[in-house]
Order: structure tokens, then sequence, then C-alpha cells
């Protein structure tokens, strides 16, 4: 028999995308749960990653995604500190149909069960109340409300972070981090985009943003009638709106920004956005590169988030957050510096640098410190 479970079996134990060290499938049929939490790596730690809880067309559909998603997330933690390896869990169905109470403990119980080898926070489809129930099955839930004693909203640090980013790489091209009369550009102002511009106008930016949902553009114009709007991320990318050509785009909507499209036409010079997996297939980052546009790999400069609820883990301290995810500037330096001496764009020097870090503390040589001289988070 050939279907797409030879595939998700081929993904675990064979292909390159691979090597997960653990997979687990939970059912509870009282509550209708049907979850997969996939642990990529525990080599720095405890896994870990958010639940995404997504109408999956199929089983087979929602395994491979958490595979992918879990894999993702080692990179991400690695290349932001984290004492954390990398995991992702997905429940299967519509989080508007078939989300209850119980649906969440039993997933929480689920969560329990592996002991604290996967640490579980908020995805798509999951939200900081939901972290609330599923936290009273085992202590190993992150991303909770602050009467919960967690930490709540991520998309401040988020912003932050992304910010910080934006900074590095105004030092790597341009020689001074400030971002003061820059032109930049944000699709999607949402939680993170709206915050990302507060951030932006106040270092002395000239912003312009699009977005699908006019209250969220018109929340942003009402306070800053001084920036500019495009019609859409198409008029914003060709620079076809009040400000013209762009210096950086910030790519704050969905993934897949970046792609055959949208890379010939990108008049910015730097691409750093807090979009997750911007990238739209392999390839992108060289065609980013042979166009002499420096791209600030978003898992890096997204990790504000992640970095919020693994503090939570410690009793959350926004200060020692922030401090942390300052850090962000350091090692998307440490990422530019990595790809020009390799010859490699900086997403994939990125990837290197997070492998390096698995590998050694694999290996048990792992110092602490990141390439480049940023610190350990
Ligand atoms: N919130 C976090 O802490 C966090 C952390 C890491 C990564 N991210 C990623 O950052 C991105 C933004 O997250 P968020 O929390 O701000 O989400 P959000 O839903 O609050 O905001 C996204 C905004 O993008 C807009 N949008 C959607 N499609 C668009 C399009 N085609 N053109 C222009 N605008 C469009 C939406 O209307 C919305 O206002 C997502 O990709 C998310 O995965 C978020």
């Amino acid at each position: 028999m050939t279907d797409v479970s030879d595939g998700v079996l081929h993904t675990l134990f064979r292909s390159e995308q691979g090597g997960h060290e653990q997979v687990v499938l939970c059912q509870d049929r009282a509550s209708g749960l049907k979850a997969v939490i996939a642990i990529h790596s525990t080599a720095l730690g405890p896994a870990l990653g958010g639940t995404r809880f997504y109408p999956y067309a199929n089983e087979e559909e929602a395994v491979a995604d958490a595979l992918n998603l879990a894999r993702g997330m080692s990179y991400k933690n690695a290349m932001a500190g984290l004492g954390h390896g990398g995991g992702k869990a997905v429940i299967i169905g519509d989080p508007e149909r078939i989300k209850t109470e119980e649906l969440l403990l039993a997933y929480g119980r689920f969560v329990a069960s592996l002991g604290g080898r996967y640490v579980t926070a908020c995805d798509v489809g999951t939200y900081v109340a939901d972290m609330d129930v599923v936290a009273r099955a085992n202590p190993w839930t992150t991303g909770r409300s602050p009467e919960n004693g967690g930490a709540g909203d991520s998309s401040v640090l988020t912003a932050y972070g992304v910010f910080q980013g934006m900074r590095a790489s105004a030092q790597h091209l341009w020689g001074d981090p400030t971002l003061r009369g820059r032109t930049v550009g944000v699709a999607g102002v949402g939680k993170v985009g709206h915050y990302l511009v507060e951030h932006l106008l106040e270092d002395g930016a000239q912003v312009v943003i699009t977005d699908v949902r006019p209250d969220a553009v018109r929340r942003i114009t009402d306070a800053h009638p001084e920036v500019a709007v495009a019609d859409d991320t198409d008029a914003l990318i060709r620079g076809a709106h009040p400000l013209g050509a762009l210096d950086i785009y910030a790519p704050c909507a969905l993934g897949g920004a970046l792609d055959d499209d949208s890379v010939p036409v990108l008049t910015a010079k730097v691409v750093c956005g807090a979009a997750n997996n911007q990238l739209a297939h392999p390839g992108v980052e060289k065609d980013l590169d042979d166009r002499g546009i420096l791209y600030a790999p978003d898992y890096v400069v997204n990790a504000g988030g992640v970095i919020q609820v693994a503090d939570e883990l410690q009793g959350f301290d926004f200060d020692r957050c922030k401090a942390k995810a300052a850090k962000i500037f350091d090692t998307t330096l440490a990422i530019f510096a990595r790809a020009k001496a390799d010859g490699i764009p900086p997403a994939a020097a990125a990837d290197r640098i997070a492998e390096q870090r698995m590998a050694e503390a694999r290996t048990g040589s792992v110092t602490g410190a990141l390439p480049g001289g940023a610190a350990q988070l």
C-alpha cells in the first residue's frame, strides 16, 4: 500500500528533514481529541513549541505539519540561545467547533504523560485562555495569562526583537544601527506589526503600512497621521505609494511573503519581519542574495515570543526577558558575519549555526556561547 503515511514515515526516519526523537499520537474519544506531539530534539533541553489547533484535511497532513513545525522550533530555540530543544503539537479539528474544556484537559494529560520532555504553549488556533486550561493538567504549559502566573501576550517582545534584528541589519549594511531617515514598509499591522511601527517611529524612521483590515490601518493612522498607507503588499514592496522605494521591508502578516513574484520587484535593500516561514520555497534565500538584498532570517528575529514563553517557566520577569530579546541584535549580526565568511546566504548561515549548537550539545561540548560572540539568553 502506498499512501501519504509512507511519506510521513519516510520524512521521520529517512529524509534529511527528519531525525525526530519521538512522535506521539494522542486520542481521547470521550472529548473528541486527536492530537500529534512531535519532539524533534531535546539536545539543548526539554522540547518547547506551541500547540496548533487546525482543521487538517487528514491525519497524515497533521503529522507532516507537526514534524515540520517541531523541526523549525529546534532551530529557533537554538538560535535564541534557549536551553530548549524543539517540539510542536497539533490538535486535529476546527477549534471553533470542537474546542472544549474537556478536550483541552485531555490534551493537557497527554502533555503530562511525556514527563516534561515537551513544554507546550499557544500557536495558531490556541490562545492564552486555552493554555490556562491545559496547565491545570500538567506543569509543562507556558503562554498562560498573568492571572494564572503567565506572561500573557507575546507580541510586545516579538516586535521588540524584530526591531533589534532591523537595527542589526542597518548596522551591517549601512554601518549604523539607527533607522532614522530610513523608509520602512510594514505589511500586516496586527498584534506584532503595530508595536513594530511604534518602535520605528520612535527611532525616526519613515513608515508606510498596509493591511487587508481597514480597522488595523486606521488604528495606526489615527494615532500617527504621518504614517503613509499602501493599497496592498504588492504596492508596498514595489514602492507604489507616497514614500516611494523602501529601504526595509517587514513582512508581518502570513508566511510565504518572499516568492518568485515578490523578490524580483522588491525595492527594499533589507527584509526583516515577524512573519513565520517567509521564504516560500528553498532557493528564495539565494534569489535575495543574488539581488543584493539582505535577509534577516525570520526565525531568528521573531524569537521574542518564544524567549518570553521560555522565561515564563522561571517566573516571568519583563525586564529580564526584554534584555534577552535585545540579544537578537548580536545574534543577527553574528549570522551576517558567518554568511559573509562562508559565502552563503544568511538563512543558510543561521541553519548552520543552529545545527552546530545542537551537535555540540549532543557531544557535551556546548559552551553556552553562540558562535559570533552573542551570549546565551
Ligand atoms: N505574536 C507573536 O508573538 C508572534 C511570534 C512569532 C511570529 N509571529 C508571526 O508574526 C506574524 C504576525 O503575527 P501577529 O500575532 O501580529 O498576527 P495578527 O493576526 O495579529 O496580525 C496579522 C495582520 O496581518 C494582516 N494580514 C493578513 N493577510 C494580509 C495580507 N495579505 N496583506 C496585508 N496584511 C495582511 C491581518 O489583517 C492582521 O492585521 C504571523 O506570521 C505570526 O506567525 C508572531
